[in-house]
């Protein structure tokens, strides 16, 4: 239940809606004062009374009931105390009676949410800088899924351009396909990298890859098959990882599936009037929106990304009819989304305005954690590896008896690396860093898996209770049940905000309550039966809401550590 709502109910002042105060109802800085309280100074205005007197006057119309059991009124503010034996009933209940299913919602039933994430380039490394597009990406994914819509997670694949045609040469220049077959990307880009070098010496190098290209784009029986057998290469070395961090897609297209629909865009822009020319290029003059201009066409007719991305987001318009269509893009491709965002705007598509570019920071490494040789780039599957057999250290060191340790560390792993890079807010640079995401006493994933480890253990022992009464209550049952009580409002909060990080930061604080609360409060000894079943429904609940959080990150639980 809400209780703001429910408190903002009961509180009528003349020309403040319901939603401004609920938007004031805050949380008192110790639960002594209240579990709610209203700063009374923001009524001044239309009161024209002191704070204090606002607070006495707005006391005295409300009752307390079954579920607001204090009303005070001290230094202006309006404090609300709960009754705490209700809100833990009906918050216990709720998740013990709603399991997997306990912070979903239907809310978004009848919409589609389109997530363009991961988006990978064909025969390029998947490097670390893919990381958070493709975790972020997921966990939106499964968030939106969560609560209702229905989630179409396309991967807009970079499979165009000349750097296939180079390919193409440099294969057929040096490359043979056993090498390829084996070696998959890493192969390949050694293919490209070797390109690079020598068509600096042998310009006549770029002339035939742009022969390939043309090639390609024309069908030539050949090129088109050496080009499908690289895509393929790609995405099965890709779906390694995406396996392991559980990613899923609805559809691949890519920027050469847009290469036959990106003609009647262009056609719109001109009976639209909307295109000129500039140096033999068509673009789209954005100087008012204080934009350079939008490049639609080279001087040769060939398309541009923006040209290729206003195909696909019309595309997808007509395909899934979407409510609204994310891209989960790195903050350097700002400008490149405002600028086709607006022309699609100015191209009269109403539907513009629920197109959202979900920016994100960059990753690095911290400096010395693996050889990163100018020009070498760091492949996200060592990164990976390296995250689990350093998981494998710490879990062996610990708990050298562990069953299934190799399980536990790649869950251990796979979640370092994941939670590592949703647990700060989406928009800042992260350093990654294993020793910080691998700290078992840190805002990490592991911690929050050890404890639910330690839950699991209560559980084991104990037993799996869901009925319970409630017993004289402490401090610490009552902040954790306050800590589980918010997750529906924070999963819809990371939906609305494209925010995954509050999902990861919620889970963390749920952690450090649940285990104040297993240090201060004993479980299974605790002093009479009554207290021992309801300390383990609320074990139970802890472990419960714990696991469907991390189903979102996409993090599993190992059930002993
Ligand atoms: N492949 C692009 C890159 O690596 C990202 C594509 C993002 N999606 C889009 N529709 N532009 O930079």
């Amino acid at each position: 239940m809400d209780y703001k709502q429910y408190i903002a109910e009961k509180i009528k002042v003349e020309g403040v809606t319901q939603d401004e105060i609920y938007s004031l109802i805050a949380l008192p800085p110790n639960t002594e004062m209240g579990d709610y309280a209203i700063p009374c100074f923001k009524f001044a205005k239309i009161f024209r009374k002191s704070p204090a007197m606002i607070a006495e006057e707005l006391k005295a119309g409300i009752s307390t009931d079954d579920i607001i059991s204090e009303v005070s009124a001290v230094n202006g503010y309006l404090n609300f105390k709960i009754n705490k034996d209700g809100f833990v009933r009906a918050t216990l209940d709720k998740i013990l009676s709603e399991k997997d299913a306990f912070g979903s919602s239907n809310e978004g039933a009848g919409k589609t949410v389109c997530i363009d994430y991961s988006s990978i380039n064909i025969a390029k490394p998947f490097h670390i800088g893919h990381l958070s597009t493709t975790v972020l990406g997921g966990a939106l994914y499964r968030i939106f899924n969560y609560l209702g819509y229905k989630a179409v997670g396309i991967n807009h694949l970079g499979d165009y351009g000349t750097q296939f045609g180079k390919l193409i040469s440099a294969y057929k220049r040096w490359g043979d396909k056993e090498t390829v077959e084996k070696g998959g990307i890493r192969a390949l880009n050694e293919l490209y990298v070797r390109f690079h070098k020598e068509a600096e010496e042998h310009p006549e190098y770029d002339d035939e890859a742009r022969a390939y290209f043309k090639k390609i784009e024309q069908g030539d029986e050949e090129c088109q098959q050496l080009f499908t057998w690289f895509k393929a290469l790609t995405l099965k070395d890709v779906q390694k990882i995406y396996d392991m961090l559980d990613i899923h897609f609805d559809s691949y297209a890519g920027e050469s599936f847009y290469s036959d629909k990106m003609q009647p865009v262009v056609d719109e822009l001109r009976a639209k009037n909307l295109l000129v020319e500039s140096r033999g290029a068509q673009v789209v003059d954005l100087e008012e929106y204080g934009m350079p201009p939008c490049i639609i066409l080279k001087s040769d007719g060939s398309s541009l990304y923006a040209t290729r991305d206003m195909a696909a987001a019309t595309y997808r318009k007509n395909e899934y009819d979407f409510y609204k269509c994310l891209y989960v893009v790195a903050y350097q491709q700002n400008l490149h989304f405002k600028q086709f965002f607006k022309v699609l705007e100015l191209m009269g598509k109403d539907w513009a305005k629920d197109l959202v570019h979900v920016a994100y920071g960059m990753v690095s490494l911290e400096e010395g954690t693996m050889s990163t040789r100018k020009g070498n780039v760091v492949f996200l599957e060592d990164v990976i590896a390296k995250c689990i057999e350093k998981a494998y250290g710490v879990i062996d060191g610990k708990n050298p008896n562990l069953e299934n340790k190799e399980d536990v560390a790649k869950k251990v792993g796979v979640g370092a690396v994941i939670f590592g890079a949703l647990y700060n807010s989406k928009i800042k640079d992260i350093v990654f860093s294993y020793d910080k995401v691998l700290n078992f006493d840190g805002e990490t994933s592991v911690y929050v898996q050890y404890t639910c480890a330690r839950a699991n253990s209560v559980l084991q022992k104990g037993g799996v209770v869901t009925e319970f009464e409630i017993p004289t209550l402490s401090a610490e049952e009552i902040e954790l049940v306050k800590a589980l009580s918010v997750f529906p409002e924070t999963v819809k909060a990371a939906a609305e905000k494209y925010e995954p990080s509050f999902i990861a930061r919620f889970a963390v604080d749920v952690a450090k309550q649940f285990n104040k609360f297993y240090f201060d409060c004993k479980i299974l000894a605790a002093e009479d039966e009554k207290t021992k079943n309801f300390r383990l429904a609320l074990t139970n609940a802890t472990l419960q809401t714990l696991k469907n959080a991390f189903a979102l990150l996409g993090i599993g639980i190992p059930d002993k550590m």
